[in-house]
């Protein structure tokens, strides 16, 4: 009895242990020089100018032959938050390193609205400093992809301009990790005016769509839609190449066993360092969720073995016993 008593408690204390071993996943090479914020940027007042209209919910429209001046509401697709745009992974740009000077004509002319945006590959293409993000394999994925080939799709689609911010490389918490990545493809498949501007279909079904998958909330707080759509490349820490539906993960055990493809997906900066951590297989998907098959202990495992061959002895002996009383 003490023996298993103390089986026991110890079993509790890797539990503890794991538990308080939360995934620290910041890059050692991210550490930011300076500090983001309107403070440190260097065009901030001549964002101003952009901003006095598209950073507010409604604009001012004059008219300067007659002096009128009326307010107008500056609609929510047109609007750039100030906090958000000075957070993302551009926080340092003037408006006007991305658009036109142009733009600072009002009415905007109708020949810089129809100009081509610049590609990420324009700027982070074959450039040493963001050698670590692989923007030339990523875009290599991208066309590749279901999206890739709808007329105006462009990674800006995904990496909205002026919110953008690099997410799983530096999250401590999967769970924000997670929410953020799938709100950028819910924005479009939860939101038939953005889905609308792409395509025919007549209809959003996503819910429908993953009616096979048991407690859909529950697995798209804890998977993200990547997770299950993407092929998986070990090369580039999030996988671009979105596969047509019917290239969809549908098997559980893909998720749910002790191969979980969530190690090679979700869990891939983590994975490495924690992939044996005490006793647990795949103790790392432990300290954010319990899944189901993939978790196994190998503590567990053997203190169930002797458990077992415990009450085999037991009824062995008590047979053999019994067997000689009868004799
Ligand atoms: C007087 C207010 C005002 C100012 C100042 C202003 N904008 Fe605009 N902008 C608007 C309005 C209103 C719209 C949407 C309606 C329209 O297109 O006329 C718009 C649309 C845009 C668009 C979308 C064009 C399209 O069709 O996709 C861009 C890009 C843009 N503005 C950039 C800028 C930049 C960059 C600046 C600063 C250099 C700027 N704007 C200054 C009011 C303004
Ligand atoms: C890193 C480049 C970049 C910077 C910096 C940038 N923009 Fe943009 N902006 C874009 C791109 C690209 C688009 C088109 C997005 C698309 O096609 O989906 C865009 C679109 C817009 C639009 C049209 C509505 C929308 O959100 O799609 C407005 C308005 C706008 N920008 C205003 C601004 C203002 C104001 C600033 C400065 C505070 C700014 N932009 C800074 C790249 C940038
Ligand atoms: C006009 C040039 C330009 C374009 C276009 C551009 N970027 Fe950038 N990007 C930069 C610069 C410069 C920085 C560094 C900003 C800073 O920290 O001051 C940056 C920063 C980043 C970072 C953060 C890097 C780090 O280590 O902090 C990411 C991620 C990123 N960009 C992704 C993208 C993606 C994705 C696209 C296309 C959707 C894109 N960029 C388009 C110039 C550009
Ligand atoms: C269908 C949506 C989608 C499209 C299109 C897309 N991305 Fe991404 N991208 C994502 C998501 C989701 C992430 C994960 C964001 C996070 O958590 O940091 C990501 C992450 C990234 C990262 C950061 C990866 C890292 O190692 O930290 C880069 C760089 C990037 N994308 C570049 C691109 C480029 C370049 C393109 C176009 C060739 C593109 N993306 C198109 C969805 C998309
Ligand atoms: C557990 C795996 C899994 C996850 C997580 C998942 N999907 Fe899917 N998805 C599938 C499979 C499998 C199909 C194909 C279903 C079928 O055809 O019966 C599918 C179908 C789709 C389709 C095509 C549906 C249609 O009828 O047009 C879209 C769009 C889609 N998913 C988007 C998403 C988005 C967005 C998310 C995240 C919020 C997500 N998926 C999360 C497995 C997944
Ligand atoms: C800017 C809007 C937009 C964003 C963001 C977006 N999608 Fe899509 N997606 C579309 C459109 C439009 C289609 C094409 C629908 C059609 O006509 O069949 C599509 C198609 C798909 C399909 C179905 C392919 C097929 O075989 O029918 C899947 C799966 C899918 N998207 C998943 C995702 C995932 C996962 C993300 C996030 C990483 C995402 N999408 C982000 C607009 C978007
Ligand atoms: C992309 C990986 C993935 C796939 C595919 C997947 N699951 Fe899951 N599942 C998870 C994760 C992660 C959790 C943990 C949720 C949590 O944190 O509670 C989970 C949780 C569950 C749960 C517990 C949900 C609850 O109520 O708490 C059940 C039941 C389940 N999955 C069944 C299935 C079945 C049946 C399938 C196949 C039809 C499936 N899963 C496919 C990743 C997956």
């Amino acid at each position: 009895m003490k023996i298993a008593l103390a089986l026991i408690a110890s079993f509790f204390s890797v539990v503890l242990i794991t538990e308080n071993n939360g995934p620290v996943l910041q890059d050692p090479d991210q550490v930011l020089q300076i500090q983001k914020g309107i403070d440190n940027n260097l065009f901030a007042e001549d964002n101003e100018k952009c901003l006095v209209c598209h950073g507010e919910p409604y604009f001012e429209l004059a008219d300067t032959a007659t002096g009128v001046i009326r307010n107008r509401l500056m609609c929510d697709d047109y609007h750039v938050d100030r906090d958000e745009f000075y957070q993302s992974n551009h926080w340092s740009f003037a408006c006007t390193d991305c658009h036109s000077y142009d733009f600072e004509i009002f009415p905007h002319p109708v020949s810089t609205r129809l100009e081509e945006p610049y590609h990420c590959n324009d700027c982070h293409g074959y450039d040493e400093q963001y050698a670590r993000y692989q923007f030339e394999e990523i875009q290599i994925e991208y066309e590749e992809s279901v999206h890739a080939e709808i007329d105006g799709f462009s990674c800006w689609k995904c990496h909205d301009p002026h919110s953008y911010e690099i997410n799983i490389r530096n999250s401590t918490s999967l769970g924000k990790t997670i929410l953020y990545d799938n709100n950028i493809c819910l924005e479009c498949h939860a939101n038939f005016d953005n889905f609308q501007l792409l395509t025919d279909k007549e209809e959003i079904k996503v819910i429908d769509s993953h009616g096979w998958l048991p407690n859909q909330s529950a697995h798209f707080t804890s998977v993200r839609c990547i997770e299950c759509h993407t092929g998986i490349n070990e090369s580039i820490l999030v996988a671009h190449k979105l596969l047509p539906k019917d290239k969809a993960v549908k098997r559980c055990t893909e998720c749910h066993s002790s191969e979980s493809r969530l190690l090679a997906t979700l869990y891939k900066f983590q994975s490495k360092e924690f992939r044996a951590d005490v006793g647990f297989i795949n103790g790392i998907i432990l300290n954010q969720s319990y899944v189901i098959g993939a978790n196994r202990n190998i503590i567990l495992n053997v203190l169930s073995f002797i458990i077992f061959a415990g009450v085999i002895l037991v009824i062995v002996v008590h047979l053999f016993f019994r067997i000689i009383r009868r004799a």
